[in-house]
């Protein structure tokens, strides 16, 4: 039976394999091998830790390995566990977890059909290159079925100075959005706010020590008050004319982020509702004007 003592094996030596395997060597686990498709991938994660063994061929896996980390792209997993599950090993007691953030546990399913253990263990950070990422305090989404499988990852997160939670399998989906939707979308919007500042030509000033305060304190009033609460700027203020401005200016110079700026700011107006429990006759303007830009998007 797998246990902190078994030696692990890494499937997929991508961004977050070198972040991983750096955090479970540091907590004293055992990464024994790695594979990755291409040989070069699995022998630089290898060698940068003094993994002892790589390879590109799932068959290079042995019993002698009781934990597997899936860290393929999400579109791999179900096909790697199927592949893994058709190789010559004793399944039982051992345990294969993923890291996707986006799929559950029966993506495993072909490995629970041989009587592995299974569970999924979804680190909520961002991991853009393969250089290491300190992942100690952040938040880990645990889904496993057996209490064995999940006691197990619980302790994994402990010694990894996670936080564990668990999660159901049936709800994962909301729990990415969530994810992506606070980080990625926050990365969306920065990159079109950094756009529009370059409209300023600005003559050497850093967009970021521009706009570095502004971000720092909605975030700090987020965590203070909770987002609805946090909201301010000229849909909350019920500044039509502002928006109107805001429209015209992106009209005819960037579609998708005028379509983004429709939607966004259809969606503030639902806020502004949940933080002041209505909407006054600013706010009800400003919706007219932007179902009406937006059904003028419908026709073209
Ligand atoms: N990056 C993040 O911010 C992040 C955050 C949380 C969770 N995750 C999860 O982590 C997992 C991996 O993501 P990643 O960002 O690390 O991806 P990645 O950088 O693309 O790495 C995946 C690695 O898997 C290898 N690979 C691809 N197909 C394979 C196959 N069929 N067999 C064996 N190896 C294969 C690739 O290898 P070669 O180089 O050998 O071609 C690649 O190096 C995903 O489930 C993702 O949802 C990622």
């Amino acid at each position: 039976m797998f246990s902190e003592k078994s030696n692990i094996a890494f499937i997929g030596a991508g961004k977050i394999a070198f972040s991983l395997v750096s955090a479970l060597l540091k907590a004293g686990y055992n990464v024994t091998s790695i594979i990755s498709r291409n040989k070069n991938s699995a022998k630089k994660l290898a060698g940068k830790f003094k993994v002892p063994d790589y390879s590109n061929n799932l068959k290079f896996l042995t019993n002698e390995t009781k934990i597997f980390f899936l860290t393929v792209p999400d579109s791999q997993i179900k096909k790697t566990a199927k592949e893994i599950s058709k190789l010559d090993l004793d399944f039982k007691g051992s345990l294969f977890i993923h890291v996707s953030g986006a799929l559950d546990i029966s993506e495993l399913k072909s490995l629970k059909k041989k009587k592995a253990h299974t569970g999924s263990f979804h680190i909520m950070q961002t991991f853009p290159s393969t250089k290491i990422v300190d992942i100690k305090n952040c938040s880990v989404a645990i889904e496993a079925e057996k209490k064995v499988a999940k006691d197990f990852l619980n302790k994994l997160a402990l010694d990894l100075k996670l936080k564990p939670f668990y999660l159901r399998s049936d709800k994962k989906i909301y729990y990415h959005l969530a994810g992506v939707l606070a980080s990625n979308f926050l990365v969306g919007n920065l990159f079109s706010a950094e756009k529009m500042f370059r409209l300023t030509k600005p003559k050497k000033v850093d967009f970021f020590s521009v706009v570095n305060s502004t971000v720092n304190s909605t975030l700090d009033n987020i965590r203070n008050v909770g987002p609805a609460k946090a909201l301010s700027g000229p849909v909350e203020r019920g500044d039509y004319e502002t928006i109107e401005k805001h429209l015209k200016a992106l009209k005819g110079k960037d579609k998708l982020l005028f379509l983004n700026y429709l939607i966004q700011s259809l969606y503030l107006l639902e806020v502004t509702g949940i933080k002041n429990g209505k909407l006054n006759k600013e706010h009800k303007k400003i919706h007219k004007i932007l179902v009406k830009e937006f059904n003028l998007l419908k026709k073209l």
